[in-house]
């Protein structure tokens, strides 16, 4: 389905979701993004990073550090939207301990699963991986503390059906703690027609 941009939503889905799967299996490939642990420690992490397993981090592709915007709190209930192969959910479920608890969210099959294997590994029983999309949450409204997201809502053409979901899924008081890339300058009706802009 075509949208106001002029790009076909389920042709870039599927694309993003190839360009995804990739990062989840050939992680030492080079990507036009920056990925893996390095990276993540150039983002000044925090400490929780150090105990996420591998299979997860090698495959970090967020673009900057949502952590830098405050600490989750103990017993604090999360969601992470995009959540890829599931850094972020673990660092979160480290800090929210074991009377809060973590929701990840992707619609790339491949990402959940190794973030579910990074999960079983780490022993992180208070946090969940679940295949959707974050236009459409199958959560119930007002179920989280905290929604945290890295990289992904930039990569959705309709912007305002996600921060409705946030909205909706937020408790009143709620805060969310997002990195994402924005644009300052206009984009052509050919850039935004162009696949390869929005999945790099
Ligand atoms: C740049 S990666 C970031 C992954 C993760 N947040 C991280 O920091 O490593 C973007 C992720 O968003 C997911 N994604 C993109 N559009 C999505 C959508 N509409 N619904 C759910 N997941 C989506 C992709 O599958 C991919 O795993």
């Amino acid at each position: 389905m075509a949208t106001d941009l002029g790009v076909d939503v389920e042709v870039l889905k599927r694309e993003i979701k190839k360009t995804y799967a990739s990062v989840s299996q050939e992680p030492q490939r080079d990507f036009v993004f920056p990925t893996g642990r390095a990276w993540a420690e150039d983002l000044d992490y925090p400490a929780e990073l150090a105990r996420v397993p591998e299979g997860a981090v090698e495959s970090f592709a967020g673009v900057a550090n949502p952590f830098s915007l405050g600490r989750l709190k103990p017993g604090e209930q999360v969601l992470d939207l995009g959540c890829g192969a599931g850094t972020d959910s673990l660092i979160a479920a480290q800090m929210v301990g074991s009377e809060g608890s973590v929701a990840g969210i992707d619609m790339t099959a491949e990402m959940l699963e190794k973030a579910r294997a990074a999960a079983v590994e780490l022993g992180a029983e208070n946090v969940e991986f679940v295949e959707g999309e974050v236009e459409r949450l199958p959560f119930a409204d007002m179920s989280f503390d905290v929604v945290i997201s890295n990289g992904v809502i930039d990569l959705v053409p309709d912007k305002d059906a996600v921060f409705s979901e946030i909205h909706r899924v937020l408790r009143p008081g709620g805060r969310i703690q997002i990195a994402d890339v924005t644009i300052q300058q206009p984009v052509s009706d050919e850039g935004k027609r162009d696949i390869d802009l929005w999945t790099g």
